[in-house]
């Protein structure tokens, strides 16, 4: 069952297209359903960018099919985002057939899920709501990466939710729900092994200032970044 599941991803990773797209299908729990799609972003995100691991899945939870992907590309356009990216890659692929995608878009977002390594920042998490996206799921929090040396902007996305209200101060009925933390070891270690470059000398001396040495010395017991390879495509 374990090598189907395994060989599976792989088969999906190779050929990279839709056919096996329900490898995450009938688990026990919305939780190991969630985990089985993390794994996939962030296999994702580190093979398409191990140096900015954010792997992004949009999956229709309704029938357990991914409907688009998305990693973060900064070489080509510092703006794609992981999320971003898969904005607009499920809009290409699922493009309004009344060209109106406001009001009649390709893909039934009210069904979606979208899967990211690390919690969207302010940009990718209006974009969020803006699609009308049903549910957001990451890895890592804003802080945790922050924290790996690489700077972001300091907004949680439930305080970027906070903001959507309709006309007259009503609550936003397509307000996306929120849940961070799946895979969370595994997110923060891709983060922390990417990030390394980030972390001279005046990261060291801020972390200590700021009276989180604790944090940097658990980082570096529990997260050895030489045996990325094997933990970071999960013995694939
Ligand atoms: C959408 O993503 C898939 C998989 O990453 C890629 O093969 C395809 O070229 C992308 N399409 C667009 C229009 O971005
Ligand atoms: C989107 O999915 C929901 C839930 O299945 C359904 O009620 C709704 O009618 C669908 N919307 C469209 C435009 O198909
Ligand atoms: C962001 O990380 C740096 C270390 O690179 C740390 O000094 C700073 O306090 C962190 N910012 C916040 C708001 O936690
Ligand atoms: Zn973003």
């Amino acid at each position: 069952m374990r090598i189907f599941y395994l060989g599976s991803i792989i088969l999906c990773f190779t050929l990279f297209n839709f056919v096996c797209a329900k490898v995450c299908e009938g688990l026990e729990s919305i939780r190991a359903t969630d985990e089985c799609y993390m794994k996939i972003a962030l296999s994702f995100g580190l093979t398409h960018n191990p140096k900015a691991p954010f792997g992004t899945l949009i999956v229709d939870h309704t029938t357990n099919e991914i409907s688009c992907y998305g990693v973060n590309s900064n070489k080509k356009n510092t703006l794609l985002h992981g999320e971003t990216a898969a904005f607009w890659n499920c809009t290409e692929l699922y493009p309004s057939p009344t060209d109106n995608d406001m009001f009649n878009p390709g893909l039934n977002w009210s069904i979606q899920t979208l899967y990211t390594t690390g919690e969207p920042c302010p940009m990718c998490a209006s974009q969020a709501i803006y699609r009308g996206v049903h549910r957001v799921v990451w890895g890592s929090t804003v802080e945790d990466i922050n924290y790996s040396g690489c700077p972001q902007l300091m907004i949680n996305m439930v305080d970027v939710l906070a903001t959507s209200k309709l006309g007259g101060n009503r609550p936003n009925p397509k307000a996306p729900i929120l849940e961070g933390g799946i895979l969370k070891d595994d997110c923060d270690r891709a983060f922390w092994c990417a990030f390394s470059s980030f972390r001279g000398k005046s990261y060291y001396e801020a972390m200590k200032k700021e009276g989180l040495e604790d944090f940097v010395k658990d980082r570096h017991a529990r997260f050895s970044c030489d045996a990325k390879l094997k933990m970071y495509h999960y013995g694939l």
